[in-house]
């Protein structure tokens, strides 16, 4: 489909100078965007009217722009990662949005994601959640061979559709309860699946549980919200692996 313009677009934005003061909308219009324009390339153009205009460009976290890093993290017009499903805000562009719309732009909302500035959120809770388990612990020496431990194919897929999380944080903002339950089971699953990471599931199942209660995630209670809004498509059939994970460790124990 051919590129059209969209003549006037009104923006809301939440602004917030720091992590302790009061954030508020601001409202903004955006003139002639492209159709084929991205949203953070619209933003962009916002950011560049914004200075020319002397006033402070608007706080918004990206790296890649490829759908790889996770860090474009906005809620726009109440979803994670805006209308579109399995897109990353960075692959979002604005035909999905009509002439004379008006868009609401927010951060992620959730007590473990506080904001920074405006649009942006320290995640720092998942670092935290990955540095308690989310490895595979190996002795060093000569590399093994690749083919040296068999790996059934239906079992390499699965790793690999658990290991597609970007760690973006959608599964926690779009949770009514703030869980982080689809972000750990990702990270469990993608390691338990392997023969290189199943002999250290049942502490590392138990330490990323722990370590998300601690940080203050919500408790999941499978409303498959976060499978929905999730940019990857990570399967809530993760949890219940890592239900089943985390069971066996506790009756091991
Ligand atoms: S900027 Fe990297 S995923 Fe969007």
């Amino acid at each position: 489909m051919a590129d059209t313009i969209l003549k006037e677009l009104t923006l809301k934005v939440w602004r917030q100078k720091d992590r302790k003061s009061k954030g508020k909308f601001e409202t903004y219009k955006v003139h002639n965007v492209s159709t084929g324009t991205s949203f953070l390339e619209m933003l962009d153009i916002l950011n560049e009217q914004l200075v020319s205009e002397k006033q402070e460009p608007i706080a918004f976290d990206h790296d890649c722009r490829e759908g790889i890093c996770g860090m474009c993290s906005l809620f726009i017009d109440g979803r994670a990662h805006g209308p579109d499903r399995d897109v990353t805000t960075c692959q979002l562009h604005m035909r999905r949005f009509k002439d004379g719309a008006t868009i609401t732009i927010e951060p992620w909302r959730s007590g473990a994601f506080p904001v920074i500035k405006d649009l942006i959120v320290d995640r720092k809770a998942y670092e935290k959640i990955l540095q308690a388990g989310g490895y595979v612990s190996v002795n060093t020496g000569g590399v093994p061979d690749a083919n040296a431990i068999p790996i059934p194919n239906e079992k390499a897929e699965e790793a690999m559709d658990a290991a597609a999380c970007i760690g973006c944080g959608a599964c926690v903002a779009t949770c009514k309860n703030g869980s982080a339950m689809l972000f750990v089971a990702a990270k469990v699953s993608q390691l338990a699946l392997l023969p290189q990471g199943k002999v250290e599931t049942a502490r590392r199942a138990k330490a990323m549980v722990a370590k998300m209660d601690e940080l203050g995630f919500g408790n999941c209670t499978n409303t498959g919200a976060c499978q929905t809004e999730c940019p990857k498509g990570i399967s809530i059939s993760h949890i219940a692996r890592l239900n089943r994970e985390y069971l066996l460790a506790k009756v091991k124990d």
